[in-house]
């Protein structure tokens, strides 16, 4: 039986991507699958259904899971949507285990596999297949667009007749995969650029995209390639120094995380009441707290004249691209899965493995399983 792959239109209401674009349908439906989606499924995207070819298009959601093998989504499934899907069913998705824990329990209790792209492994192999750094790339991007949108200044230096205008200065902290696309942006707007990171290996990095690295001899990596939280005295010489250079920038762009944990707080009160009148501080950690103690997620302040924005969602704002390239993440997961039409799922695999949140009745998971299920299972 070729499998059926089965696309529902997202339900969250701020959510533009997609999880299925139109060439990925028709590369699934050339691998032989059987490709149903939901009517207007693409269309906060701008793709229209006409666009999908191969497919079948269907008006009421039980159409659409009573068919299904596999499940692609963007957000995490919810309650209701678990419901309609039937024992075994695969379903592909971001599932923000943390947030929602009685998801995970449901899934769990209906004997649904949930396959998380937030825990690809971040292994070579894998890399075609990581929506974290995808979508952290859209992210970059789009942050400085944003600075610029809000910013009393020109990106680039400009000669003109009423004189020289001199470039921004733009101060990115966390050279990580958004930081990194968000300097290289930067620059392409001609900004002069510093970043900064609690990690060496970032020096290169930032130096390489032409930008400067603000260094200061803390050394922070953690496990597997990412940063571990600073002690109480690194983080008051980490402040220290940055005041310095916020108190120069007009555009601050922070993307500081540790995996697991709260974004860490770099910008203290006192040190935006430093900067000057007409910056802008663009959070995109806003959404595990913010990097800046002044920022309020989903809103835009202004404290002292400095603007402080903490949008949520960010990858969201440019739907077209990142659904492309989340798009591709999930086909380049899924696609080794299909062999000669039919759903053939090789467990022992280290990345379906990784990335196996529930499966036959148990959380795979084992920070999920704590959560849901208490420590001592
Ligand atoms: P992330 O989103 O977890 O964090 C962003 C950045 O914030 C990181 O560079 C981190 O070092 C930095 N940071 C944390 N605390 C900080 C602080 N107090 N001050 C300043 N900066 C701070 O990181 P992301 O972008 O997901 O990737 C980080 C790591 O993952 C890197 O080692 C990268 O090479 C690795 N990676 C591996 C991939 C693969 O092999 N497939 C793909 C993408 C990333």
């Amino acid at each position: 039986m070729p499998v059926t792959v089965a696309v529902p239109k997202e339900l969250t209401p701020s959510e533009r991507r997609v999880a299925l674009v139109p060439d990925i349908a028709a590369r699934l439906a050339k691998l032989g699958a059987t490709v149903v989606i939901e009517k207007e499924m693409g269309k906060s995207a701008y793709f229209a259904d006409a666009a999908y070819q191969n497919v079948q298009v269907v008006e009421s959601t039980d159409k659409l899971y009573q068919p299904a093998e596999v499940v692609l989504k963007v957000q995490p499934p919810t309650e209701a949507e678990i419901e309609q899907m039937k024992e075994g069913t695969v379903v592909i998705g971001f599932m923000s285990p943390h947030l929602y824990p009685e998801r995970v329990a449901k899934l769990r209790d209906n004997k649904i596999t949930s396959l998380a792209m937030e825990l690809v492994p971040r292994i070579s192999r894998a890399q075609s297949m990581d929506a974290l750094s995808s979508q952290a790339a859209v992210a970059g991007y789009k942050a400085v667009i944003m600075a610029a949108d809000l910013a009393s200044v020109f990106f680039p230096m400009l000669t003109t007749a009423a004189g020289t205008i001199r470039p921004a200065k733009v101060l990115v902290i966390g050279a990580g995969v958004a930081g990194l696309q968000a300097i290289a942006t930067a620059r392409r707007l001609g900004a002069m650029v510093e970043g900064y990171d609690v990690r060496a290996a970032t020096k290169e990095q930032v130096e390489s995209l032409g930008a400067k690295f603000v260094d200061m001899e803390i050394k922070a990596e953690g496990e597997g390639g990412y940063a571990r939280e600073l002690t109480a005295e690194e983080k008051q010489q980490q402040q220290a120094i940055l005041a310095k250079h916020l108190a120069a920038a007009n555009v601050v762009i922070t993307t500081a995380a540790i995996p697991g944990r709260p974004s860490p707080k770099i910008i203290t009160k006192q040190m935006v009441e430093g900067m000057a009148p007409g910056s802008v501080v663009i959070d995109l950690a806003s959404e595990g707290g913010g990097n800046c103690e002044l920022t309020q997620a989903g809103e835009t302040i202004e404290h002292n004249g400095v603007i402080i924005h903490g949008p949520l969602n960010v990858p969201s704002q440019t739907p077209i691209h990142a659904s492309e390239m989340y798009s591709k993440n999930v086909f380049n997961l899924l696609s080794p899965m299909i062999k000669e039409g039919e759903l053939q799922i090789d467990w022992e695999d280290e990345v379906i493995a990784g990335c196996t949140l529930t499966h036959a009745g148990e959380i795979k998971h084992a920070p999920t399983r704590e959560l849901v299920e208490g420590a001592s299972s």
